[in-house]
Order: C-alpha cells, then structure tokens, then sequence
C-alpha cells in the first residue's frame, strides 16, 4: 500500500494546565498507554507542550521515550529587557524542539500581532526550534466567506521574512477559532478545504518544498472525530489542547494519527 510521506504529528498543547504532582501523572499515564501499544512511537512525532515553567520537568519525565518537548510561546530577541519573556535560545538550551507561535488565544487575549507572531517564527527557526505556526478563522470571518482570506494574510507576513525552506521544517495548524475549546470540530470536508488552500499558498510561493510541508488541525480534536480528520489528503495530524490533558482520549488520538500513515492519502 501507498503511504503518505509526510510523518504524521500529534501535539499535545496543555495550555494554562497543570501543577508538579499532575504533569507526572500524565505523562506516566502517557508512556503507558502509547508505549504499551506502540513499544514507543517512532512512526508519529508526539510532542508535549506544558506550561513554561514545567518544560524542564517533563523534560525529565519523557527522556527515556522518543515524545518531544514543545513550548507554547516565546520571544522574539535573545536576551535583554523584556521582562517576564522567554528567548528562543533559553528553550534550545532546555532541550526543548518545538514552539507553538501565534495561537488564537495569543493574538485575541493578549493582543499578537501578525507582524509579531512573524518575528517571533523567524526568532524560533533561526535558534533551530520547529515552530508550529498557528492560523484560522473567527465565526464571524466564516459567515462573512472570508476564511481562506484570513488564513492567508496570517501565513504571508511569516513567508516574506522566513526563509524559503521554513516550512520543510516548521508547522502550520490550522485552528478555526470556533472550533477551539467548544467542541465543535470543523468538519473533515470544512478542514480539508483550508487545509489544501494551505498547500495550494505553499505551492505558489514555495513550491520546492510545499508538498513536504506538514499541516496540522486543530479544534475539538477528540477520539471519536480524529479519524476522519486525518483521513483527509492535507490533514498531516493535530494540535490537541483538551483532549491532551485526558490520557485514554490522547492514545486513541495517536492511534489514529499512526493509521493514518497506511492510508492512500
Ligand atoms: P482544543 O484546543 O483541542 O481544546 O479545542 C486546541 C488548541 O487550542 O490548540
């Protein structure tokens, strides 16, 4: 059987969750369940994105697995006076390998710009972190037939001054706002459609490596839907947030994710 050659990825995104005593139930819960059934995961990237200030934490709870580490957010200089931020190079140092950039609830709650979340990207890569870059649409964007217009002016500030090749290594999820937290997924069809305009962008700016370009859903990823979502050509895997924090929920996750792999896509 034809697979995909895109490594399918999970990731799971904690959010503002969790306490010393519960990230070690986790992740112990975690490595039973997913390296139980998978003898660990060498066929999916799985990566963990707790709270900052538990990164070296979990660091030292999945050294023994081949999860990856990811951070949620971070800046966009390497050292100097901005209090209460984190350099690129401060998480490279804690061997931390990804970094979500430009989520949602960064550009609505603490107001991230596009112009921002650009330098922030470039920062991450250049530091040699895989950035998971964040795009998607409100409600209102939606009903007003104007989501891949969105999607798209979040991506072209990041290819303007990102190297050329960014995306072979970095991410981008899609994650419609709506669908984030409220349990109402996108469907497979709705998300594929942005997804493949995603590529369809990559391919007429970057198409040396557009097709080798890994995207990501997110929104309401659960069990019982992940299958079907990454049954779809341009859905390469998901960015968890609830479901991560709910071990049986996140294998079954994976599960789905590592199917997909032997799927004609
Ligand atoms: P959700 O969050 O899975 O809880 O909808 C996804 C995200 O915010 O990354």
């Amino acid at each position: 059987m034809e697979t995909s050659s895109r490594k399918p990825c999970i990731v799971g995104n904690w959010k503002m969750n969790g306490s010393k005593q519960k990230n070690f139930e986790l992740v112990e819960m975690i490595k039973r369940t997913v390296k139980d059934a998978y003898q660990d995961v060498p066929t999916l990237d799985l990566v963990l994105c707790p709270p900052a200030v538990y990164l070296e934490q979990v660091q030292t709870l999945i050294q023994d697995t081949s999860f990856k580490l990811g951070a949620q957010n971070v800046y966009c200089e390497s050292e100097g006076a901005y209090t209460g931020e984190i350099a690129p190079e401060m998480l490279v140092d804690l061997d931390c390998l990804y970094v979500i950039i430009g989520h949602s609830e960064r550009r609505q709650r603490f107001g991230e710009t596009d112009k921002l979340i650009a330098r922030k990207f470039v920062a991450a890569y250049d530091a040699g972190l895989i950035p998971i870059l964040c795009v998607g649409e409100t409600l209102s964007e939606r009903k007003a037939g104007k989501t891949m217009e969105m999607v798209e002016s979040q991506i072209r500030p990041i290819l303007e001054i990102a190297p050329g090749d960014a995306f072979q290594r970095a991410l981008i999820a899609y994650e419609p706002v709506w669908a984030i937290g409220t349990g109402i997924s996108a469907t497979p069809l709705e998300a594929q459609t942005v997804q493949a305009g995603i590529r369809a962008l990559l391919t007429e700016t970057v198409p040396q490596i557009s097709q080798r370009a890994r995207i990501l859903y997110g929104g309401s990823v659960k069990a019982d839907n992940a299958e079907a979502l990454f049954k779809q050509p341009d859905i390469d895997g998901g960015l968890i947030g609830g479901a991560s924090l709910d071990p049986q929920e996140f294998l079954l996750i994976c599960q789905a994710a590592i199917k997909s792999m032997s799927w004609n896509k």
